[in-house]
């Protein structure tokens, strides 16, 4: 009974959802391209995945030529972590055959689709040939829940952008992990499980409220990773240290 209590703990979140569910670890892949940055991420010991996309590509400043040696090299950097590569094809053919080739760079690669009519059905073809895919750009708990049907793997609910244009998007987020959370999805991918990446993340904030959501994954970008890690009690606490270890010590009396 009490191994029972240690594993599984009931969570009233903060939008309502009583969540029964296994007591894991909310894990923190970086949202980035930049192999400076995924290299200083890693060196902190605590990096469990990346994901990149079109745009953090466009954003380091690489030729679409080197698209996919880039992507090898990230996946090198992180051998054993999961990285998100996203295919560009418009079509279904042109997704599984891109992915196809993503995949083939390295077994850690996961091939990133858009949740759309092409990519859900670029999705099962992958997924039944034993490719790991993350379904990205999901905005709704329907989209997820087609994504997850389709064979993702991992699904990526976008949250900030939902905020940029004054909605809540944690709210979306907690209906997409509830309405996951409340199936069993081993027959539908090559792992037999989903996991939800919180993406679109922007604040701090977004990643507590995500592991409190009881969402596996927060994907963050670097400046938001450090503020993630600094506080300025733990600055000011560090300095305290510091000064009273300078000033006179107290001796023991001979
Ligand atoms: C998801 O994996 C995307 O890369 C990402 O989080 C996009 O977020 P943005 O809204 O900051 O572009």
């Amino acid at each position: 009974m009490f191994l029972h209590l240690l594993y599984w703990r009931c969570t009233r979140n903060g939008y309502g959802h009583i969540a029964a569910r296994r007591v894991c670890h909310e894990v923190l892949f970086i949202d980035t391209a930049n192999l400076d940055e995924i290299a200083e991420a890693k060196s902190w010991g605590c990096l469990a995945g990346v994901t990149t996309n079109p745009s953090l590509y466009a954003k380091t400043g690489g030729k679409l030529a080197d698209f996919e040696p880039h992507m090898l090299k990230i996946a090198e950097l992180c051998e054993g972590l999961p990285v998100s590569a996203e295919s560009t094809a418009t079509t279904a053919e042109g997704m599984v055959e891109e992915g196809r080739r993503l995949s083939a760079l390295a077994p850690n690669i996961v091939v990133k689709l858009p949740v759309c009519e092409a990519g859900l059905a670029a999705c099962r073809a992958l997924a039944d040939a034993g490719v790991r895919v993350n379904m990205t750009l999901v905005f709704s708990p329907t989209q997820a829940l087609m994504a997850a049907n389709a064979g993702a793997r991992y699904i990526s609910p976008f949250v900030g952008r939902y905020d940029d244009i004054a909605l809540d998007g944690l709210s979306q987020l907690a209906d997409v992990v509830a309405c996951i959370k409340n199936y069993d999805w081993s027959d539908k991918n090559p792992d037999g499980r989903v996991e939800i990446i919180t993406a679109s993340v922007r604040t701090p904030n977004h990643v507590t409220q995500a592991a409190l959501l009881g969402a596996d994954i927060a994907t963050v970008p670097m400046a938001a990773l450090k503020k993630c890690l600094h506080h300025p009690l733990t600055d000011q606490g560090l300095a305290s240290f510091a000064a009273d270890w300078a000033s006179p010590p107290i001796r023991d009396s001979p």
